[in-house]
C-alpha cells in the first residue's frame, strides 16, 4: 500500500537542499490527480518546502505558520503562488485547540523539523501532551477518502547527541535540546495512539541545511551560523565562551586534525542519520 508514496517522499525529504533534485509527486494512488491533492505544511517556516510541492505537481498548498517574519518571508518567496490561488498561508498556533481547517480538509499533512518547538524540557515526563494534541488535529483535517499521509520529520535524541558535531562542545544545550525530542518508538506509539495506521519510519542522512556550511567548523563563531542550530540558543553564555575557545584551538591545531573530526562526523552521521521521517495514515474504514 502506497509504496510509491513511500519512495517519492523519502526522495523528497532527502532532498532537503536541493529542490531541483526532488522528483515526481505525491501520488498516494487513490485515483486523484496530483493537482487534486491538497496538502498542508505545518510549521512551514520561510516555506522550503511548498517550491518543491509545486515542481512536484501539486496544485492545491496550504500552510500554517506561528511566527510573522517567517510568513513575510514565505509571502515574498511564494508570491506567485499565492497571487494565483494554488497557496493559502495562514498565521497560527498549531497548538490551539482546534486548527483553523474543517475536517478531512486534506490528503497530506508533513510536519518537518517542527516537534522540538512544539515541546518544553517537561515533555518527557508529560507525555509529550504537545505532539499529541498536534497529532491530533491532523488526524481530524486528513481526509477520509481511501488513504491520507501525516509525515512527521525531526532528529531523534542520539541523532542529536553523536550526529551533530558541535553536541559535544555545548553538553548542557544538547541535553535540554534531547529533553524537547520523543525517542524514536515513542513517536510511533503517539502516532499509533491517535489512531493513524501502518506507521513506519525512514532514517534520513542527509543534514537539514547546506553540507559546507554545516561542516565550516568557523561557523560557530558567527551568530548567524548559530542560530541556524536552535540548540545553541540553549546554551548557558559560559558554556558557549568555552565551546568557541575549544573549537578555535581545535581549527588552530592543524587543517588534518580538523579534517579528521569532520570525516568522523560525518562517518557517524552516515552510521545513525541526522533525521527520522515518520509516515502514519489515515485509512478508509470500510
Ligand atoms: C525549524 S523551522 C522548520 C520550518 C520548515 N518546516 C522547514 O522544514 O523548513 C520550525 C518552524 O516551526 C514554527 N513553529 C514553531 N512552533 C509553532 C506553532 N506552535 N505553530 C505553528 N508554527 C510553529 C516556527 O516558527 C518555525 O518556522
Amino acid at each position: 500500500m502506497s509504496s510509491r508514496l513511500h519512495i517519492v517522499i523519502r526522495r523528497h525529504f532527502s532532498n532537503y537542499y536541493d529542490y531541483h533534485k526532488s522528483a515526481s509527486c505525491y501520488d498516494i494512488e487513490k485515483n486523484k490527480p496530483i493537482e487534486e491533492l491538497k496538502v498542508l505544511d505545518a510549521g512551514c517556516g520561510t516555506g522550503n518546502y511548498l517550491q518543491v510541492l509545486h515542481n512536484c505537481g501539486v496544485r492545491r498548498m496550504y500552510a500554517i505558520e506561528l511566527n510573522k517574519s517567517m510568513i513575510n518571508e514565505c509571502m515574498k518567496k511564494n508570491q506567485s503562488l499565492i497571487e494565483s490561488k494554488v497557496l493559502q498561508i495562514t498565521q497560527g498556533n498549531l497548538l490551539s485547540d482546534r486548527l483553523p481547517f474543517d475536517d478531512e480538509a486534506f490528503d497530506c499533512i508533513m510536519l518537518n523539523q517542527v516537534i522540538h518547538h512544539l515541546e518544553t524540557e517537561s515533555s518527557i515526563t508529560s507525555g509529550f501532551t504537545n505532539t499529541r494534541k498536534v497529532l491530533q488535529q491532523f488526524y481530524r483535517c486528513l481526509n477520509n477518502d481511501k488513504c491520507s499521509v501525516v509525515l512527521i520529520n525531526f532528529c531523534a535524541i542520539e541523532q542529536v547527541l553523536s550526529g551533530l558535531w558541535f553536541s559535544q562542545f555545548i553538553p548542557q544545550a544538547s541535553a535540554q535540546a534531547c529533553k524537547r525530542l520523543p525517542k524514536k518508538d515513542y513517536m510511533k506509539k503517539m502516532l499509533e495512539d491517535c489512531k493513524f495506521e501502518d506507521v513506519r519510519s525512514e532514517r534520513i542522512c542527509e543534514i537539514h541545511v547546506k553540507e559546507d556550511v554545516y561542516y565550516d567548523l568557523k561557523g560557530i563563531n558567527d551568530f548567524a551560523w548559530r542560530a541556524g542550530h536552535s540548540t545553541f540558543a540553549l546554551a548557558p553564555p559560559d558554556e558557549l565562551k568555552h565551546a568557541l575557545h575549544t573549537v578555535n584551538a581545535m581549527i588552530a591545531t592543524s587543517p588534518q586534525y580538523v579534517a579528521d573530526f569532520i570525516n568522523h562526523h560525518k562517518h557517524i552521521q552516515s552510521e545513525i542519520g541526522s533525521s527520522h521521517t515518520f509516515f502514519g495514515y489515515k485509512l478508509q474504514k470500510n
